[in-house]
């Protein structure tokens, strides 16, 4: 285990290990839960589009990069700077890793929290139906009943508070027991059966009546809504492929820093990326047939998912079990990322600040639970909390991506890449194009096209 700065450091055991909490990192309420409904908010499969250029163009050879310095460092974000780039201001690129780290921690862990509260009322449906009379409502007015609830719970303040203290536990919980022993061991148990449930919605939402509109929604790609508002559409398909890859703010350098030095690197970032945008179609699939099917609007916004999917269980054989289930798999992979983005702050806390991995995971869950309930009362807070990766990761990814094409010595990173040797680079010249030029020059443009977006929104006379 990681005993501060001097002790011996934990790693991944396994290749299937390093995967498994990588893709455990990136797969999360960002696949499930935000990708639907910012896809929803943005006209579907033009946005699904965007967002697949980016992942392959960006986010796969941004990865690389985080892989890259954690691995070569074997430090947290900030002293892996430190060391590969001593005496000079890099290491400020992992503080802002850090301090995203703090702000996507606490409304990520709040929205983690609703799915315990969802866990425990659909015991409660499962066994009040016959008395609630769900079998006999119609599909309109299960999405009343539904909306009704999701609104009075987020509207109140102990429930959403005590399901994030909770969630904020056992987070703790899993990165206090070390690298191997918690995030690996609960990563390869919880990822697999993830997987296997949410094949089993697709199936249940595809062959509802009236799912075709939804394929077609999420497929078909209606450049019309690109023409309506262009920077709004493609700055949030970057945002959202930072967050769902996890990358921009040092997660994946974290990660990088505990991965074997004989592990292939860059088929470890392929490998999580197919996963992690996998994952995320399918659960548009599982999401938008039933979101045409019912009537519902896809651009709802952050509740299509805790509205859509109990309407749609309860269409299904066995009813509010399924809800259950997907409700406890949600939480399971929110927990897989919440691990990831508290061992940011960990390790940092521990190597730089010589604190014992416990008291390091005691002081961030203490301040991110400060900020956590900021969220929880107040819902302007938590907006802007939400919508914060949309810039403060590409902005971190720019600099990862810039780091890696402009200063690092070229053959470090190829020596880093194969391995030593070990592994092929057939592929170094177009990974070294991309983040020596495409990925930095597509990041700041879309960042200030972001940036200029949002003043406009904040004051119109600019326009
Ligand atoms: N990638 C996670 C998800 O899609 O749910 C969220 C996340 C985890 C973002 C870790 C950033 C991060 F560093």
């Amino acid at each position: 285990m990681i005993q501060g700065g001097n002790g011996e450091r934990d790693s991944f055991s396994s290749k299937f290990g390093v995967i498994a909490a990588a893709a455990g990192s990136a797969i999360g309420l960002g696949n499930i839960w935000r990708f639907p409904y910012v896809a929803g908010e943005n006209g579907g499969g033009a946005f699904l589009l965007i967002y697949l250029i980016f992942i392959a163009a960006i986010g796969i050879p941004v990865m690389m990069s985080e892989f890259v310095i954690g691995r070569s460092a074997q430090l947290n974000p900030v002293g892996a700077f430190k060391k590969i780039a001593p005496g000079t201001k890099w290491h400020l690129i992992g503080l802002l890793g850090v301090v995203s780290a703090f702000i996507i921690l606490a409304f990520y862990t709040v929205v983690a929290g609703w799915t315990l509260e969802y866990l425990l009322q659909s015991v409660k449906w499962a066994i009040l139906s016959g008395k609630l009379g769900f079998s006999e409502m119609s599909n309109e007015a299960l999405r009343e009943f539904f909306t009704n609830h999701y609104e009075g719970f987020i509207a109140g303040i102990w429930r959403p508070v005590i399901w994030f203290v909770v969630m904020m536990a056992f987070t703790g919980y899993i990165v206090i027991s070390g690298v191997k022993n918690g995030i690996e061991k609960y990563s390869k148990i919880l990822m697999p059966v993830l997987f296997v449930l949410l094949i089993v919605l697709v199936i249940r939402s595809v062959t509802l009546e009236g799912a075709r509109k939804g394929l077609i929604f999420l497929f078909k790609p209606d450049f019309s809504t690109i023409r309506e508002a262009p920077m709004k559409i493609v700055i949030e398909a970057l945002g959202q492929a930072f967050f769902s890859l996890s990358i921009g703010m040092g997660t994946l350098i974290t990660y990088g820093s505990y991965i074997r030095k004989k592990e292939n690197l860059a088929s470890t970032a392929i490998n999580v990326a197919l996963a992690d945008t996998f994952i995320a179609v399918v659960a548009g699939l599982a999401i938008f047939p039933a979101v045409f099917a019912f009537g519902i609007n896809p651009g709802e916004g952050p509740e299509l998912v805790y509205i859509t999917l109990p309407v749609i269980f309860q269409n299904m054989a066995g009813g509010m079990l399924w809800a259950f289930m997907f409700f406890l798999l949600l939480c399971f992979a929110a927990i897989t990322s919440t691990i990831s983005v508290l061992e940011v702050i960990v390790a940092y806390f521990s190597e730089q600040l010589n604190m014992t991995r416990k008291r390091a995971a005691l002081m961030a869950m203490i301040s991110v639970g400060f900020l956590g309930i900021l969220c929880t009362v107040s819902p302007d807070i938590f907006g802007i909390f939400n919508a914060s990766p949309d810039l403060m990761l590409p902005l971190g990814g720019f600099f990862i991506v810039v780091f890696i094409g402009w200063i690092l010595a070229r053959d470090k990173t190829r020596k880093e890449l194969s391995s030593e040797g070990t592994h092929t680079t057939g592929y170094f010249p177009l990974f070294n194009f991309l983040v020596k030029f495409v990925a930095p020059l597509a990041i700041a443009l879309l960042f200030a096209l972001g940036v200029y977006s949002r003043m406009i929104a904040l004051f119109p006379s600019l326009g």
